[in-house]
């Protein structure tokens, strides 16, 4: 198999699918409290819809997180858990809260750790302790970067430091009162490396501001300095699109 791509019509028909696809995996997998499904999560306004439904599909009996280990992608160095722009509180607040995933099951880097570069090696360490990632879901920057791996990022880089670019700071400014000045620069990242270890990706593009990084992933070659495109190594890899996010295709 190779890197799957899967247009759609729009931002909710995107929400629905993967939230199906995501229930489905589980179910198939039908975890039990000593073999459970890992999964890999991303916050951004892009999985909203996901979360949504998933949310219902959860309230409707039709999927549960008892047996689920999470693990965020990535968390803003300096923001406590509590922070309302903190991806702790997102996750929370748009999904964790509302599911009946136990705390202790979820993993998410913490940006205030006295020691970062332990916490990043403590969470990689974390990962393989579980028997690694089963299915990593996920958006992508307009600038190509998947989790927080900006452009120039080393294809197999492991969890770790690393500065935001510009583009970032202002396409994430919307969540901190318009104001670029109060985004973290700075954030904790799983690697390229470790997203390409999970068994399968799940990579959501929506709008027309995310058409260049959908036009690099699919057309452009495997390349750092849109790390999106690194999809192209993985043997179970999916990009699902909204119309907009094509019209570079
Ligand atoms: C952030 C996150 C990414 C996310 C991207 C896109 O920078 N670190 O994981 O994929 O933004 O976000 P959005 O879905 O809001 O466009």
């Amino acid at each position: 198999t190779q890197m799957r791509m899967l247009p759609l019509k729009d931002k909710a028909q995107v929400g629905l699918w993967s939230a199906r696809y995501i229930a489905e995996r589980i179910n198939q997998f039908a975890p039990t409290a000593e073999r459970p499904f890992v999964l890999g999560l991303p916050t951004g306004g892009t999985p909203l819809a996901t979360y949504k439904e998933l949310i219902k599909l959860y309230q409707q009996g039709e999927v549960s997180f008892a047996h689920v280990i999470t693990f965020n992608m990535d968390e803003y160095v300096g923001l406590s858990a509590d922070h309302p722009q903190s991806y702790h509180r997102f996750m929370f607040d748009n999904f964790f809260n509302h599911i009946d995933i136990p705390k202790e099951n979820i993993n998410i880097l913490d940006g205030t750790a006295a020691d970062l570069q332990a916490e990043c090696a403590a969470y990689e360490a974390r990962i393989k302790a579980v028997g690694g990632i089963k299915l990593f879901f996920g958006g992508v920057g307009s600038d190509g970067h998947i989790a927080f791996n900006e452009p120039a990022s080393s294809l197999s880089s492991r969890t770790r430091i690393k500065t935001l670019t510009q583009e970032t700071l202002i396409d994430n400014a919307r969540f901190f009162d318009d104001d670029i000045n109060q985004v973290p620069k700075m954030a904790l990242t799983v690697g390229v490396g470790t997203l390409l270890d999970a068994e399968e990706i799940l990579i959501l593009a929506t709008g027309h501001n995310k058409a260049l990084a959908v036009q690099a992933a699919v057309e452009g070659s495997v390349n750092h300095l849109w790390t999106v495109s690194a999809l192209q190594l993985h043997a179970r890899g999916i990009i699902v699109c909204d119309e907009p996010a094509t019209m570079e295709l």
